[in-house]
């Protein structure tokens, strides 16, 4: 089986579309992609029974920056593993640590995390945090999370399940959960939670709107609204450093706008990444290291590239630059679905993707292929 799927990715890449694309057959589909370092990502099964967490090494072939052909390594590598009698719905690491915090998909209980060290290869739960300032909407979603961008502050964690349910998590000799006044009197579920400097953070709501908290400021946080008017369809979206927002909903449509001046749109289009049949909701996130770059996943079993630059103030269909159609090809599933996508936080062209088939792909896009689209 696992011949078929290198044979059938071996195709798609005799279109040399890609300049690396590799495989992994997970045991259980995962919704985590979380990276530990620039070679090494965490995932986790999310079934009812007994889960495997691996932190997984990239291919070492894909790493290599010259010569590729004479680097056989062309398979992903477990470096540590364990086990999780939990589901595991999303998982954070705490940058500077070998530490990391699950969620389960409720929102009454985290889990921390010893992801091993040189010495062992073995990933243990080493605690279990309750949650006491439990709201009574959300709870399906789970509990989303963020650290800190820098490492000079204490190891932390921030999490959250609707926007007035925000608390900190602080990882030192023992761990310390707090929970921040709350941060707004509205209770809407989370869609994205990120910090922009060590004490602000923004939370969107998946009715759209934006909320920038100051923890440091006795202020009320901002609350910007959604930029259309409601439909009923849950909203994704990412921030970026440098404060640009890009939210999508379920229907494909997309707007990118700046914090500074939220109450105008600098850009949208119309994605096809929807299929449609309104599945569940897109994801949508920010390239780390390509300008102006977003992945759509979500609905169907594509992850796709768009360069937001190319997009104007009026409302159009936009054409990805680029569409991985891996996991379909490769899948046996008629209905297969991406369950998660990510970045590569350095190198601007390399994402990995996950899909219900339990399926991990890394690749990496030759952009002169996109002259072509
Ligand atoms: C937990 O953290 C809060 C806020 O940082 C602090 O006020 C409190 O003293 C800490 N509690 C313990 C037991 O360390
Ligand atoms: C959306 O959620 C926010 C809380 O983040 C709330 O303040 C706002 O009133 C909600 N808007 C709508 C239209 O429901
Ligand atoms: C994205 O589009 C802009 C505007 O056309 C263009 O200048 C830029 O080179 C494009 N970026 C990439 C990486 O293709
Ligand atoms: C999008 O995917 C990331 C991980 O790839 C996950 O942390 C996040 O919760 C997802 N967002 C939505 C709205 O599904």
């Amino acid at each position: 089986m696992i011949k078929f799927i290198i044979i059938d990715l071996m195709l798609i890449c005799a279109y040399s579309s890609y300049t690396d694309l590799h495989v992994y057959q997970l045991e259980h589909a995962t919704r985590v992609l979380e990276w530990t370092s620039g070679r090494t990502v965490c995932v986790a099964g999310f079934s009812s029974s007994k889960n495997e967490i691996l932190e997984l090494s990239l291919p070492l072939r894909l790493l290599a920056e010259q010569n590729k052909g004479l680097c056989a390594e062309r398979d992903f590598k477990v470096v540590h593993g364990g086990f999780s009698e939990a589901p595991i719905h999303s998982l954070k690491h705490i940058p500077g640590t070998r530490f990391a915090v699950s969620s389960d998909g409720q929102s009454s209980s985290l889990l921390l995390w010893d992801l091993g060290g040189d010495d062992s290869d073995v990933i243990r739960r080493t605690g279990q945090i309750d949650i006491k300032c439990e709201s009574l909407v959300g709870g399906q979603e789970g509990r989303k999370m963020a650290a800190p961008p820098s490492r000079c502050s204490e190891p932390k964690i921030l999490h959250g399940a609707t926007t007035n349910d925000l608390c900190t998590l602080l990882i030192s000799s023992n761990v310390n959960s707090s929970c921040l006044s709350s941060a707004c009197a509205v209770s809407e579920p989370l869609s994205c939670l990120q910090f922009l400097s060590e004490g602000v953070f923004v939370c969107g709501s998946v009715n759209g709107s934006v909320l920038e908290v100051d923890s440091r400021s006795p202020a009320p946080p901002t609350c910007h609204p959604a930029p259309l008017p409601s439909d009923s369809t849950a909203w994704s979206m990412d921030v970026c450093g440098g404060g640009l927002v890009v939210r999508s909903r379920a229907s494909g449509h997309t707007v990118v706008s700046d914090l500074r001046k939220m109450d105008s749109r600098l850009a949208q289009a119309q994605v096809t990444a929807s299929d449609g049949k309104n599945r569940g909701s897109l994801n949508v996130t920010w390239a780390p290291a390509l300008q102006h770059h977003i992945a759509l996943s979500g609905v169907n079993g594509l992850v796709q590239i768009y360069n937001t630059s190319l997009w104007g103030a009026e409302l159009q269909p936009a054409h990805a630059q680029f569409e991985h159609r891996g996991h379909v090809v490769s899948s046996h599933e008629d209905d297969v679905i991406t369950t998660s996508h990510a970045w590569h936080p350095e190198r601007p062209r390399t994402l990995l993707s996950a899909a219900s088939d339990a399926s991990v792909h890394v690749w990496d896009w030759n952009h002169q292929s996109e002259s072509s689209k």
